[in-house]
């Protein structure tokens, strides 16, 4: 028999699982609803905060080419997505893909790798919320603070010197949206298309009201000349030059990192074939334009300086009151318009997190009870709650820089292997009907693993590190459970 680590499920039996009715999810969701579910999950902490911070450390003004090469190189893989999810639409994603093309072992790899992606992103989210809400307290509301050492991590000290414990909103925002999802799918598309309406609004407002506030001073030189820049935790960055914009589009990946996350509706969405590509690419482009036109507007308003000091937390809403004067209610309405748009991204997150364990246990790579679909909410509500206490953890006690690298290295590492299971796909199962077709290939999915590489080798050794970390834990995990309880050492329990 071949090796059990190269074993793949057939596609056939999993369009077929997908449709046994007992423990099936509900298909309710339409093309719209996936646009909205992508620009959900896209716009969020990657623009308002990540914009900034890549600024700061990376590349000044040109963050504006870091998010090129990002779309770029999200393009060619969103059209990878496109292509396997009309043709494999089974909740679980890249990783149920990987299974039907790549084998178990790199499908375990995957699954693993997009708890980097869903989980800890939307701890990333999270603590980006935390943020706001004190920006909501004292510049709205004219409240107090929240103490630092309760709206931080244990890794972090402020300015006066004060060591945070323990990030209490983010844990907070992070509970009571696995609640919500628990509640079910169709409630929480339509909180989310309410918020997406309000997100889209605001950036488009700061890009037209913003516009005339540019001072060309901050666009000169557009790309800065190539140096070192050591940040408050003494991690060096690439700043400049080539590798400045390099290191820029690792870091503002994220701001795209969610259109993926629709495909891993497609066992909810109403006609899969046709609905999911226009879902995934469909936002995808709405974004990148709306994203570079807003880095235009940020950096031409704020200093490098700005984003390394004093406006570094909650960016957008300092920009705003420092140089937009007479724009105060701008602020506070961009300041509103985040926390709620962070909600829709953390939601879409946990979403996209709870399907993909969903569908690993019921592959029996994780325990059965992750699998249990709620009895009148038809939600793996399980998985929710488990999905809950994770996230929580990181987003409480890990640094949102740290996270928030590690979302995009995880995400490109899986975006690497989607390029690649379209090519071998074609080869292996060259008849399977495929109601999207990705063009070029292997022209595109090749272009697609490069540039995500390139993204790889701009966000530096200390995230190689981290992502060489997290796959260890995940191989240990797979060989002493995993491997033994897969499904298809006994295909027909
Ligand atoms: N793209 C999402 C964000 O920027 C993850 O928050």
């Amino acid at each position: 028999m071949a090796n059990p680590l190269w074993r793949k499920k057939s596609i056939s039996d999993l369009i077929h699982s997908s449709t046994n009715q007992e423990r099936g999810l509900k298909r309710t969701l339409t093309s719209t609803n996936l646009i909205a579910l992508g620009i959900g999950a896209i716009i969020g902490a990657g623009l308002f905060v990540r914009t900034a911070a890549a600024a700061a450390q990376n590349a000044g003004p040109s963050v504006t080419l870091g998010f090129i090469v990002a779309a770029i190189g999200c393009g060619l893989a969103g059209l990878c997505y496109a292509e396997l999810s009309s043709s494999i639409p089974i909740a679980g994603s890249a990783y149920t893909y990987s299974y039907a093309t790549m084998g178990e072992f790199i499908a375990w790899i995957i699954g693993w790798d997009l708890v980097l992606e869903y989980a800890v992103g939307a701890a990333t989210v999270g603590i980006a919320w935390s943020e706001y809400l004190n920006n909501l307290l004292v510049n709205v509301m004219h409240w107090k603070a929240i103490p630092y050492e309760w709206c931080h991590s244990p890794f972090e000290v402020s300015t006066l010197g004060v060591h945070g414990m323990i990030n209490l909103p983010a844990f907070f925002i992070v509970a009571l949206l696995s609640l919500l999802l628990i509640r079910g799918t169709q409630e929480s598309a339509l909180v989310n298309g309410v918020i997406v309406v309000a997100k889209v609004a605001i950036v488009v407002m700061i890009i037209v009201l913003g516009w005339s506030f540019i001072n060309p001073v901050n666009h000169t030189p557009y790309i800065p000349a190539a140096t070192t820049y050591i940040d408050s935790q003494n991690i060096s960055h690439n700043f400049g030059g080539f590798w400045g914009v390099i290191g820029a589009a690792g870091v503002v990946f994220f701001a795209f990192i969610g259109f993926d996350a629709v495909s891993t509706a497609a066992q909810e969405a109403k006609n899969p074939g046709r609905d999911m590509p226009i879902g995934i690419l469909g936002s995808l482009i709405i974004c990148t334009v709306l994203y570079i036109l807003f880095a235009h507007v940020l950096t031409g308003m704020g200093t490098v300086e700005d984003f390394r000091t004093t406006g570094k937390e909650a960016s957008v809403s300092f920009v705003i009151q420092k140089y937009m004067v007479g724009y105060s209610w701008l602020a506070n309405l961009v300041t509103i318009a985040i926390l709620a748009g962070f909600s829709s991204v953390i939601l879409v997150m946990l979403l996209g997190q709870s399907r993909v364990f969903y569908s690993m246990s019921l592959d029996g790579l994780l325990p059965k009870s992750l699998g249990e679909v709620h009895p009148k909410y038809k939600t793996p509500y399980k998985a929710n709650l488990f999905i809950l206490v994770i996230v929580g953890l990181f987003a409480a006690f890990i640094p949102g820089d740290v996270v928030g690298d590690m979302t995009s290295i995880g995400t490109l590492f899986a975006f690497i292997l989607v390029c690649a299971g379209v090519i071998i796909l074609r080869k292996t199962n060259p008849d399977l009907p495929r109601k999207f077709k990705t063009p070029w290939v292997p022209f595109v999915p090749i272009l697609g693993i490069c540039i995500c590489f390139l993204m790889i080798l701009g966000l530096g050794w200390t995230n190689w590190l981290r992502l060489g970390v997290w796959l260890v834990i995940g191989l240990v995990i797979y060989f002493v459970y995993s491997k033994k309880n897969s499904k298809l050492n006994s295909p027909n329990s």
